[in-house]
């Protein structure tokens, strides 16, 4: 078991070359936000852009995109409805990675995730409802590297258990999640635990200034930034996904603490975490 430090979480950031292009830094495809949750969207697609992808995707539902062309103008807008045309616009814009779930909602979820992590195989970040939208079926059926981002309450659906895994239980729970699904799993919480493999790894960065809805969205965004970076450049695998995960954990606690050290913790909204972002990955450089 390792604590993340600083020296861990500089050696896992991607390098940023400076003969580089947009190409260079990864394309993801965000499949976040519903009628009721497009914030969620908003939240992840930016943190993914901060965290330094080169080319982000918003695939939400046709009558929200405006809520993305206004929240985030880099961002490129896919309506999201025809399955044919997802999977022919990954093809044509040469898609690298996919993040599913922030404010996917539970009926789109069901509707788009089995096409999703199998048909576009894809490495795949996994968050929120799209956690929630996996069966008993998807255990070990995935062909292609992936991350899972459950808190507590979403590691236990996974596990099939009552209550969700308490403080003491909490690496086991990772590492069976990670052995049951073959995936990193980054299990959430105050010192979140990163396991892949038999390799843990414990955050200590981050705060109270966490504890409150959007800042989840806010971390699948940065691990899918960071992923598509460091995987573009050296491969998309599980050792890649673990670098991302894990630095990309201690970037948002950081961030956390830096906003919380600005307008106390009371008051940080998941919103403003993305300024921080870069001054955390400038203070970990
Ligand atoms: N100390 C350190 N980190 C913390 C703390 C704390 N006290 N509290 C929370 N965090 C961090 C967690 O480690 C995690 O990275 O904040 C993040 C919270 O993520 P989620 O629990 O996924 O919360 P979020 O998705 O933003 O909001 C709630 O989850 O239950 C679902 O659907 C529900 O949309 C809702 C959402
Ligand atoms: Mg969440």
């Amino acid at each position: 078991m390792k604590i993340i430090n600083k020296e861990i979480a500089k050696a896992f950031l991607p390098k940023r070359p400076a003969d580089s292009n947009k190409g260079t830094f990864g394309k993801a495809l965000c499949v976040c936000g519903s009628e009721n949750m497009m914030g969620a969207a908003v939240l992840a697609v930016k943190a993914a852009l901060s965290a330094g992808v080169g080319y982000a995707v918003a695939a939400v539902p046709e009558k929200e995109k405006d809520v993305i062309f206004t929240s985030v103008p880099e961002a490129v807008v896919l309506p999201v409805g025809d399955k044919e045309e997802i999977a022919s616009f990954v093809l044509k814009n040469k898609i690298d990675l996919v993040l599913a779930g922030p404010g996917l909602g539970k009926e789109k979820a069901s509707a788009y995730i089995p096409f999703l992590l199998n048909d576009l195989k894809l490495p795949f970040v996994l968050d929120g409802d799209g956690l929630n939208a996996l069966t008993r079926a998807d255990a070990q059926a995935f062909k292609t590297p992936c991350v899972f981002t459950p808190h507590p309450l979403e590691a236990a659906r996974l596990l099939c258990l009552k209550e969700p895994p308490c403080e003491k239980e909490r690496e086991n729970a990772a590492k069976e999640i990670s052995r049951r699904y073959n995936c990193v799993c980054v299990l959430k919480g105050k010192e979140t635990v990163i396991v892949y493999n038999n390799e843990v790894f414990i955050n200590t960065t981050g705060s109270d200034s966490l504890a409150k809805a959007g800042t989840g969205d806010v971390l699948a965004g940065i691990i899918t930034g960071f992923w598509a970076q460091e995987g573009k450049q050296n491969g998309f695998s599980f050792g890649s996904a673990l670098r991302a995960a894990v630095c990309g954990v201690y970037i948002h606690g950081l961030a956390g603490e830096d906003a919380a050290l600005d307008i106390s913790s009371y008051s940080v909204l998941a919103s403003d975490l993305n300024k921080y972002i870069g001054r955390a990955i400038k203070k970990t450089l």
